[in-house]
């Protein structure tokens, strides 16, 4: 047996006890508004988002790492955090230039990449994006993080206190 094929045996076996973790696609944004976590107001004042303060990046995920039941606001994703480790490439030639494999960095779950208007990247949950990875996380940060639209491996990680203090002013902590 393929030892990719026992690991995804494995993570179907304890996926309902377990953190989700794998490969994701990634891509970046920055437009400073309240995401779906209720971090930040709606005039854009969400000043912690750059991953300078806290050192924590915050990030739009895909449905399944945001909320497996479809919540759309207030997932239960919403200020979970995940170490993003770099694999140096992009999921397609024509989709992005790749960049440093090896690179590490945290980011918090502030706010959700629907799949609808956003199939290219973002997978429903159970199902893939055009590139075939089940998870996304579009990274918000102003420039280039470890490269363009690189693959990613993931985990959950518990959050640095200072994100989590962070996290306490957004809606979605209440
Ligand atoms: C993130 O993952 C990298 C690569 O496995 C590891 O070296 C690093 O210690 C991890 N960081 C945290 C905070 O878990």
């Amino acid at each position: 047996m393929k030892s990719s094929t026992l690991l995804a045996l494995l993570a179907t076996a304890i996926t309902p006890i377990v953190a989700i973790s794998g490969q994701a696609t990634t891509t970046r944004y920055y437009d400073g508004l309240e995401g779906a976590c209720g971090c930040g107001t709606s005039s854009g004042a969400f000043s912690w988002q750059l991953g300078v303060a806290s050192g924590v990046y915050t990030a739009a995920a895909s449905q399944a790492i945001y909320s497996s039941s479809g919540a759309t606001w207030c997932g239960a994703g919403c200020g979970t955090c995940y170490n993003l480790t770099s694999t140096g490439s992009s999921p397609c030639q024509d989709c992005g230039t790749g960049g440093d494999a090896g690179q590490s960095i945290i980011v918090m779950v502030t706010n959700l990449c629907p799949n609808n208007g956003n199939a290219q990247w973002c997978p429903a949950v159970g199902g893939t994006n055009e590139y075939g990875y089940s998870y996304h996380f579009d990274i918000n940060a102003e420039s280039e993080v470890f490269g363009d639209n690189v693959v990613v491996n993931f985990e959950e990680v518990a959050c640095p206190s200072a994100a989590v203090s962070d996290y306490s002013q957004c809606v979605c902590a209440a």
